[in-house]
């Protein structure tokens, strides 16, 4: 199979979208220019091209890009093609309604924005198999084609007819009979048993609360059609490039898709990351998605997107600070990127996002945000050689599902202040700060490279999952669960006892009685720190009480839980102390954080034989690194002590 490397070529790939449509061609000889001053090798072209290479429906306008795949080429930047299948032409929707999506209320995404098909629809899946295969046709054979990029952050929801249709297919792929269906959803609650497939709707907006497992399977079912929609493109492509690598870009931790299913399904794992500047913690953000992707390609990825300065789709868009975007980018390439793309090249002067950055802003080539482009350019052109293709070693990882979160957003949940990515990014952080890298892994998966692993939250989780973190536990791992784990089966079914017999064997766990939600801002006193959001009524088994309840109700039960290397955390301790017990508990795993004695706000990544330093303040900070190093961002040789400064970054070799 074809891998990133293939476009890569062994470099790191420096380049973003490009929107050349929107603009005149003189300028893109000016754009080519400055490209080439910035040391751009990729672009990533036609994404929203569609109405512009088939204005008709059946006509094809291939000139313009034609002359732009020779230019690309004749100048030595690769070409990263889009299938333009996100966006389908105004007249797709006028003949064909019925291409267009449908929301749970009833009412019809209109044409006018983007992202506005039905996955579902026949006639959008014959429309967009034509132009992906005329486009595969047509510059399958072009020498500046690196790699494919089907449509773009596949998200669009659809519950409309033709879509109900095809989750009734779907369901009776399923269960095979309606009996099993019945069962599954327990449609004996509020009488909802169904007598024929006919009368299944997608969970369309209903007088109260929604069936949770008819709402759990319409999450899979759309994750399974949009992940349908890439692969027929991608099948397309694959025909007449098979050397060619094929891609489809990720948003962040969204939680429409099953990235871990769909990563199996591409040659490169790509994702776009726009951490928030104002974010105090977006450098932990920016490392948390990195972490998560190189996870699902299992090796280096590709960020497909990112901002060079401001997004304009917050409430406030802030632009980032000098530095920041060298910072983030340099960043990304420690946690695994072999590729730093953008959206876009060149900022648009009109459309919806005018007001978003691009790598030359409106301010022009003496912009600052086009010599920051250039810098970046210059600097991964220097790493390129020592860090394209090398792997991220972890000896700690998170597990995290796409269906427990599906399931854990229920209407009928305990508390709506749970809010699963959050509950995630606070375990990451916690182990981030304490300096630790690491995988993220599914629940099903092998976990025994792993020293520690850690379960934030998964309230739903398979047989073979509960059974698969058993296992890990009895061969020597040490596993550390946050709160309301196990709680149900893959039907969203309460397992007896609350919580899976297994588990409350592996944490020593005799009963649990109750859940008690915390609200928001309200905190419970536990022995030396303070716990949030939950909090659980238990009774220890063989479990020995690390840390009991100190308020409240719960006041002398346990709250933190240890069995041998099995760990319980029945609420979720405010984040300094989360991260001093996941440190003490690594650390007796024997799983070591990259370097210690650390100054705060500085992270350290080892990638392949480099280990890359960065300061993710403001201040002067010095650094401790044992030995004698090169920085080979700087070419100086450091001495046992690095000195960085904002947003400081050093990329260190050891000394021969
Ligand atoms: C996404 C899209 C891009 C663009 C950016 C703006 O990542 O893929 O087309 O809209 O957001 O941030």
């Amino acid at each position: 199979m074809p891998e990133l490397n293939d476009a890569t070529r062994g470099r790191l790939l420096y380049g973003g979208d490009y929107n050349p449509e929107q603009w005149p061609e003189e300028i893109w000889h000016e754009d080519l220019r400055l490209m080439k001053s910035a040391g751009v090798t990729s672009v990533t072209l036609g994404v929203f091209s569609w109405s512009t290479l088939e204005p008709k429906p059946g006509e094809r306008e291939f000139g313009w890009l034609d002359t732009l795949m020779d230019l690309m080429h004749d100048n030595g930047i690769g070409v990263v093609l889009a299938t333009p299948t996100s966006s389908p032409p105004p007249w797709m929707g006028r003949l064909h309604p019925d291409t267009l999506p449908v929301t749970e209320e009833g009412r019809t995404e209109w044409w006018g924005g983007r992202q506005h098909f039905s996955h579902s629809s026949a006639t959008y899946r014959r429309y967009a198999a034509a132009i992906t295969e005329d486009l595969a046709a047509r510059y399958g054979g072009h020498p500046a084609l690196t790699m494919w990029h089907i449509n773009n952050e596949y998200c669009t929801f659809d519950y409309g007819d033709e879509s109900a249709a095809a989750f009734r297919r779907w369901l009776r792929e399923k269960y095979g009979t309606l009996d099993a269906l019945n069962e599954a959803w327990g449609t004996a609650f509020w009488s909802q048993g169904y007598d024929t497939w006919d009368g299944i709707l997608p969970p369309r907006r209903p007088h109260y609360m929604r069936n949770p497992t008819q709402v759990l399977d319409f999450r899979r079912f759309t994750s399974d059609m949009l992940l349908e929609c890439y692969v027929a493109e991608r099948d397309i492509v694959r025909r007449h490039t098979p050397h060619l690598p094929v891609t489809t870009n990720f948003m962040p931790f969204w939680t429409g898709q099953d990235a871990w299913k769909w990563a199996e399904q591409e040659d490169v794992v790509s994702v776009d990351i726009y951490p928030d500047p104002a974010d105090g913690w977006g450098a932990q953000y920016n490392a948390m998605i990195g972490d998560m992707t190189r996870s699902q390609a299992r090796g280096p990825w590709m960020l497909m997107e990112q901002a060079a300065g401001p997004v304009n789709w917050r409430g406030v868009n802030h632009p980032k600070p000098r530095g920041l975007n060298r910072l983030w980018s340099l960043q990304s390439v420690a946690h695994g990127a072999d590729a730093i793309c953008y959206f876009q090249w060149r900022q648009s002067r009109q459309g919806a996002e005018k007001f978003h950055s691009g790598m030359v802003s409106h301010a022009g080539e003496q912009g600052r945000t086009f010599q920051e482009t250039k810098q970046l350019g210059a600097e991964l052109t220097l790493l390129s050689d020592a860090v394209a293709g090398s792997a991220v070693p972890a000896e700690v990882a998170v597990v995290h599902d796409w269906e427990s979160w599906w399931a854990d957003q229920q209407d009928g949940r305990i508390s709506s202040e749970v809010d699963y990515p959050a509950v995630v990014r606070a375990w990451h952080r916690a182990l981030w700060e304490a300096g630790h890298t690491t995988d993220f892994a599914r629940p099903e998966q092998e976990l025994s490279r792993y020293k520690l692993v850690v379960v934030p939250h998964l309230y739903l989780l398979t047989d073979a999952a509960v059974d698969n973190l058993v296992t890990y536990v009895r061969g020597g791992g040490t596993l550390v669960s946050g709160f309301h784990t196990g709680a149900a089966d893959e039907d969203d079914r309460i397992r007896a006892g609350g919580m899976d017999a297994r588990l409350r064997d592996l944490f020593g766990i005799a009963t649990l009685q109750e859940w008690w939600p915390l609200d928001a801002g309200v905190t419970v006193q536990c022995d030396g720190f303070v716990g949030t959001l939950w909090s659980e009524e238990l009774e220890a088994g063989s479990a020995e009480t690390v840390a009991h309840y100190r308020s409240g109700e719960l006041d002398g039960l346990p709250a933190v839980l240890r069995n041998g290397c099995a760990w319980y955390l029945s609420t979720l301790p405010e984040p300094g102390a989360l991260r001093d017990l996941l440190a003490r508990v690594a650390d007796r795993a024997g799983a070591r954080p990259v370097l210690t004695g650390l100054p705060a706000g500085v992270e350290a990544v080892r990638r392949g034989d480099l280990l890359f330093l960065f300061q993710h303040g403001r201040d002067k900070v010095t650094v401790s690194v044992p030995g004698r190093h090169h920085d080979l961002l700087s070419g100086s040789t450091v001495d046992g002590v690095v000195e960085l400064g904002r947003y400081g970054v050093a990329v260190l070799r050891k000394a021969a």
